[in-house]
Formats: structure tokens, sequence, C-alpha cells
């Protein structure tokens, strides 16, 4: 995938400001740090366009990438990060769930997991609402160049069995740091709005 712009457009903490040409968007959620903004970054091959280990609890803000004048990357604000209160973290539940909901132009969510760790209770539900408001989903396993190769299968074998992973999903293995996955990934990507 050839980049030719790739601009932050909004951090959007109401949906009237979300952008109206209607691109599709693609969405990344994923626990606070598991490599969200990283993927991005990595994925149109920019240092820093997406802002990485931003201050969390601004549980709030969609932020909003265009990407060729032809997607949209979506970066949602990362979840279970300990000091963020319950009046936040119910905030957060609302906007995405309304996001969920009645975005029409969500096209596919990116579930981001850390390969080195058994995805959380948190991982667990965010997949089961997506299953629920029945949204394309692709399981992206980040952070793959922390692990050795010998262990990637077993680590993403045990990712897909504790998320109980519907067959039917593409799991994508990546790494922010070497570039694997990225051909792979916008491959997945392109099929899923062209199609
Ligand atoms: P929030 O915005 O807080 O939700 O975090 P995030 O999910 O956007 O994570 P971010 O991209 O900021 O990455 C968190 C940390 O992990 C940073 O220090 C990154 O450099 C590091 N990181 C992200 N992806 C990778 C990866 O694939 N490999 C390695 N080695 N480090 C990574
Ligand atoms: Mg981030």
């Amino acid at each position: 995938m050839k980049i030719t712009s790739a601009e932050f457009i909004i951090s959007a903490v109401r949906p009237d400001q979300y952008p109206t040409d209607a691109l599709p968007e693609i969405a990344l959620a994923g626990r606070s740090n598991v490599g969200k903004s990283s993927l991005i970054n990595r994925m149109i091959m920019r240092k820093n366009l997406a802002r990485t280990s931003s201050q969390p609890g601004k549980t709030q803000q969609l932020n909003y990438y265009r990407i060729n004048e032809q997607v949209y990357f979506v970066d949602f604000p990362g979840y279970g990060y300990a000091r963020v209160s319950k009046t936040e973290r119910e905030a957060w539940g609302r906007m995405i769930e309304r996001y969920l909901k009645e975005r029409n132009e969500l096209k596919l969510v990116l579930l981001v997991i850390d390969i080195r760790h058994e995805p959380s209770k948190d991982d667990c539900l965010m997949y089961d609402w997506l299953k629920h408001f029945e949204i394309p989903t692709c399981i992206v396993v980040t952070k793959a160049d922390k692990i050795p190769k010998s262990r990637w299968d077993k680590h993403i074998k045990m990712v897909k069995e504790t998320l109980g992973a519907d067959p039917r999903d593409a799991v994508i293995r990546f790494s922010s740091e070497t570039g694997e996955g990225r051909d792979q990934l916008w491959e997945h990507i392109l099929q899923t709005i062209s199609g």
C-alpha cells in the first residue's frame, strides 16, 4: 500500500464532530498501551502522526486519521487503565457503544491484542460486544517482536481460545517495530472496504 496522504483530522468528543464525507472507517480497539497508535503509524509509515503513549485517561476522544483520501483510521481510547474513574469508564462505554451501534461508516474493527499476554476480561467483553453488534472484526495480535518466533503459534492459539474467537474472523500477527503483518493487514482492510 502506497501512502500518498495521511492527515490527523479531529479528536472527536461528540458524534456531531465525526467527519461527514462518508468515507469508510476502520476503528482500533484495545487496552491502553497495547500499541494501537503505533500500529496506525506503522500502517501509514509515519513515525508520529498518531500520538503514542499519550497520557492515559483521555477516555472520551475518538481520534480520526484520513488516509489517501480513501479511508479513516479511528483510534479509540484504550481501556483497562486502572486509574480511570467509574464515571469516566461509563462515559467511555456509552460513547463506544453508540459509535458501534450507529455509525454506518464503520466497516471493520481491529481488536488489538498483545501477543505476550492472555486477553483480559475487558478484551473479552469488547470482543463479545463486537459480535453482538455483528461488526466485522479482525484480531490483530501485536508486539510479535517481543517473543521468539518459536512461541508465536502457541500464543496466538491462546489468544483465540481465551477470546472464544469465531473461526471466520481474521487473525493477523503484527509488529509495529518490524512492520511484520502490515501488508496482510492492508490487504484485509482494502478487501473489506471494497466488498
Ligand atoms: P493508548 O493510546 O494509551 O491506549 O495506547 P496505545 O494502544 O495507542 O499504545 P501505543 O501505540 O502508544 O504503544 C504503547 C507502547 O508500546 C509504546 O512505548 C510503543 O513504542 C510500544 N509498542 C507498540 N507497538 C509495539 C510493537 O509492535 N513492538 C514493540 N516492541 N513495542 C511496541
Ligand atoms: Mg494511543
